[in-house]
């Protein structure tokens, strides 16, 4: 893994030979790397910076077909290292066991079966009534550094407007929710693998969660409550008589957390620096959100997710059997990863991929995945992106950035691509 605090060099054009991946050069600006993959080598097999060897699918159509190929599984034990006893691939806190047989591990039938129930608890009625407060907390966090001038929006902003909104929708009271950030933290700053405090903040977290939903089950009333957490929600779910486990409903609160956290900070943080790095797609935008027609807003959120998205690669699959794959023959056991952001910029699919077009309608991007896994989290997310970022114009309207884009520090992990920090300024509120 490159060194967190190498320069990071200003991005190169498109490279003629193939192009090294995983650099901080590539950290920086994937985009002409991918390009290059796209065209000489669409399903190409690299070592990962971790070691293990997986393919890399970089064509909108490919890409496509990949997220919704039933002979790729989610599930870890099918890929041929692990189960040779040396696999390396994993999210933060794989080897805390319980947690981690949520959504994104998962195929039918267990995966038909418990995104069903959880699809009844976090629907986009409860998202919708969570509108008023996405606004609230968002304007609290800008009331907080908006009389200073300046400010880095990751840090300050778009880290904790996710972790607060999720806590809050989940039911974790205001008083704990300091300590979700703190271990939130830990897991973006040394996200990648199960190290450390990485580990140790797992497992606080694991324990809370038992916690919390042992007592929540105990208090449970006979019927809904109206205003009724999703912890709560999902205690109850139920479907032909089937009802989560305590296991099932701390595992699917953690999936909540940990995919609807960093994904959040990313779509503000990349968002919020490409409108500054394009004044006229800004202003257009802006000019939209003073009119409150919010069909700019919309269709840019969109956009932003195809150019910029926050989730570089979509998370692990490994092929179940022998199978062929843009051409490529992919061996059973062998993990693939679809590269997103190399597919949502591919010209076969998108015109002018590579120019940002707040008004692009034809926009079918893979930002949020494809097939059964799709994102449960879309509707939240495009509320807290729709809200940070009308707000953030609307209040400093004249808001820039304050650093050399050539010194902006991208986290460079393998699936998220996010700045490390943001700094801004503003005319003082
Ligand atoms: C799945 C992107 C926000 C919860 C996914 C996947 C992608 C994605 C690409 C599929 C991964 C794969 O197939 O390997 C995003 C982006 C977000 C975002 C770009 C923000 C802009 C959220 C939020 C939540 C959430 C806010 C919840 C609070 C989930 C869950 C899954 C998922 C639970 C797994 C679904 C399944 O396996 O059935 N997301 N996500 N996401 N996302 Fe999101």
């Amino acid at each position: 893994t490159p060194d967190a605090t190498a320069p990071v060099p200003p991005a190169t054009g498109c490279p003629v030979g193939r192009p090294d991946l995983f650099t901080w050069e590539f950290a920086a600006d994937p985009y002409p790397a991918y390009a290059w993959l796209r065209e000489h080598a669409p399903v190409h097999r690299t070592a990962l910076p971790s070691g293990v060897e997986a393919w890399l699918v970089t064509r909108y159509g490919d890409a496509r077909q990949a997220l919704a190929d039933a002979r790729l599984s989610k599930n870890p034990v099918h890929h041929s290292e692990a189960a040779h006893g040396k696999g390396k691939v994993g999210i933060p806190g794989e080897r805390s066991a319980n947690l981690m047989t949520h959504l994104l591990n998962i195929d039918p039938p267990d995966h038909t079966r418990l995104r069903r129930l959880v699809s009844k608890a976090f629907t986009p009625r409860r998202v919708a009534a969570f509108a008023p407060r996405v606004q609230e907390l968002t304007d609290r966090l800008i009331d907080s550094f908006a009389a200073k001038g300046e400010a880095d929006l990751i840090h300050e902003f778009a880290f904790p407007l996710p972790i607060y909104a999720i806590c809050d929708l989940l039911g974790v009271p205001p008083e704990d929710q300091d300590d979700f950030r703190d271990w939130a933290g830990m897991m973006i700053r040394h996200g990648g693998g199960p190290r450390g405090g990485v580990a140790r903040s797992v497992k606080k977290m694991r324990g809370y969660l038992a916690e919390l939903i042992h007592r929540k089950r105990e208090t449970l009333g006979a019927t809904p409550a109206p205003d009724e957490d999703l912890i709560s929600g999902l205690i109850r779910a139920s479907d032909h008589g089937e009802h989560l486990t305590e296991n099932e409903v701390a595992a699917m609160a953690f999936i909540l957390l940990f995919a609807g956290f960093e994904t959040t900070v990313n779509l503000i943080g990349n968002g919020v620096y490409q409108l500054l790095r394009h004044p006229a797609q800004r202003e257009l935008l802006q000019k939209s959100i003073e009119a409150d027609d919010g069909d700019l807003l919309a269709t840019g959120i969109e956009e932003l997710l195809r150019y910029d998205g926050p989730v570089e690669l979509a998370t692990w699959r490994f092929a179940t059997e022998d199978l062929t794959l843009g051409g490529q023959r992919i061996a059973e056991g062998d993990p693939v990863l679809v590269v997103l952001a190399a597919a949502d910029r591919d010209p076969a699919r998108f015109a002018d991929p590579d120019v940002l077009d707040l008004t692009r309608r034809d926009n079918q991007h893979l930002g949020y995945g494809h097939g059964i896994h799709y994102c449960l989290g879309a509707p939240l997310a495009r509320l807290e992106g729709q809200t940070a970022l009308a707000t953030l114009l609307t209040r400093l309207p004249d808001i820039r950035l304050a650093a050399e884009v050539a010194d902006l520090r991208w986290r460079g992990g393998l699936i998220m691509r996010g700045l490390r920090s943001l700094p801004v300024q503003f005319t003082p509120e």
